[in-house]
């Protein structure tokens, strides 16, 4: 059985300086927010996988249809010797395109989460004796330096998280993307669809409290890492559709008046009572927005799929 290769690309110190310079510039900005890749620890991306399984959070459950679907079409159209996994995850979805990519020799999970790299290529070494895994622990918004297994590579971008990036941030991602591929290359490309507003907002405000638990986790996060007082129970999560922007806001609304401390940037935080920080956008998408974003970056835009009720769509775009 092949490794398990764990490549960290940023060291430790970095990944801190980068929590640093994120919570400083987020904090001390009006309004206040902070970028969503810092709710994934180990905690974090545990809440997130119970996400998947909310009755409420459709988006997991519509991209495996349509996997289950279109596996095979993707493999005939791309015949990958590697594929690329950006904020991979769990990559539970993905066992369904490896099942169908015959001609697959490795395959290159990308994610800030270690813990949910080590577990996702551990039971993909298990399960696909011979396919070489090379994880790579990195942000995918910064510059990536893949590793040099064969051609013709597919990237895949999963789970909707493209929608997680600010319009000038996906346009920056995508054409960081096409620059990791060759001519000829594949783009899969999960992206979730615009909707009934009432239908968006239960799945980001679901219930059981599992939503506004994975939002707080953020808080838990800068308190360990930065030393921060943050208390998560002095915050509502808040879950609003922008109708205008077609993006879905995560929240956390401060209950009072409060100052938080941050002694690891020598920082005092005033929110006013009613006061929101931003956490995540997450973005949803029309046909027309998705073509025209990944033929800017140099993609060839060409098969879309969707689940049978409409609600989500997997791209396959090709590199120019
Ligand atoms: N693709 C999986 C997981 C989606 S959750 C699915 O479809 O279910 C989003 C994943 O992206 C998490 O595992 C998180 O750790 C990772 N992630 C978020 N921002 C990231 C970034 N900037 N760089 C690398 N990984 C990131
Ligand atoms: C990872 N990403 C696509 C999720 C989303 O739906 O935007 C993260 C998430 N946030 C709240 N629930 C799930």
């Amino acid at each position: 059985m092949s490794p398990l290769h764990v490549t960290r690309t940023l060291p430790e110190d970095a990944t801190q300086a980068a929590l640093r310079a994120d919570v400083l510039h987020g904090l001390t900005a009006t309004p206040k927010s902070l970028p969503p890749k810092w709710f994934y620890d180990a905690r974090g991306s545990e809440l997130f996988e119970r996400i998947t399984e909310l009755p409420e959070y459709y988006p997991t459950r519509a991209e495996r249809e349509i996997l289950l679907a279109r596996a095979g079409e993707i493999a005939a159209a791309c015949r990958a010797r590697t594929l690329v996994e950006l904020g991979s995850g769990s990559a539970r979805k993905t066992r369904h395109l490896i099942d169908s990519l015959t001609s697959l020799e490795a395959y290159v999970p990308v994610d800030v989460s270690e813990s949910a790299l080590t577990r996702a290529g551990r039971a993909l070494i298990g399960e696909r004796p011979g396919l070489r895994v090379h994880a790579l622990i990195a942000d995918f918004t910064a510059p990536l330096a893949l590793p040099g297994t064969p051609g013709p590579r597919l990237l895949a971008f999963l789970g909707g998280t493209i929608g997680n990036l600010l319009p000038a941030e996906r346009a920056r991602f995508l054409a960081s993307v096409r620059s990791l591929l060759a001519p000829g290359d594949g783009l899969l490309l999960g992206t979730d669809l615009v909707k009934d507003e009432r239908v968006l907002v239960r799945a980001y405000d679901d219930a059981a409290g599992v939503t506004a638990a994975f939002n707080k986790n953020v808080l838990a996060v800068v308190d360990r890492e930065l030393g921060a007082d943050f208390d998560p129970d002095a915050f509502d999560h808040v879950a609003r559709w922008d109708a205008e922007r077609e993006w879905i806001e995560m929240r956390l609304r401060a209950r009072t008046a409060q100052s938080v401390k941050v002694p690891a940037l020598d920082l005092a935080v005033d929110f006013a009572a009613g006061e929101e920080l931003r956490t995540e956008v997450s973005a949803k998408f029309r046909k027309e927005g998705v073509s025209a974003e990944v033929a800017a970056a140099g993609f060839a835009f060409g098969h879309w799929w969707t689940d049978a009720q409409g609600r989500f769509a997997l791209s396959l775009s090709v590199a120019r």
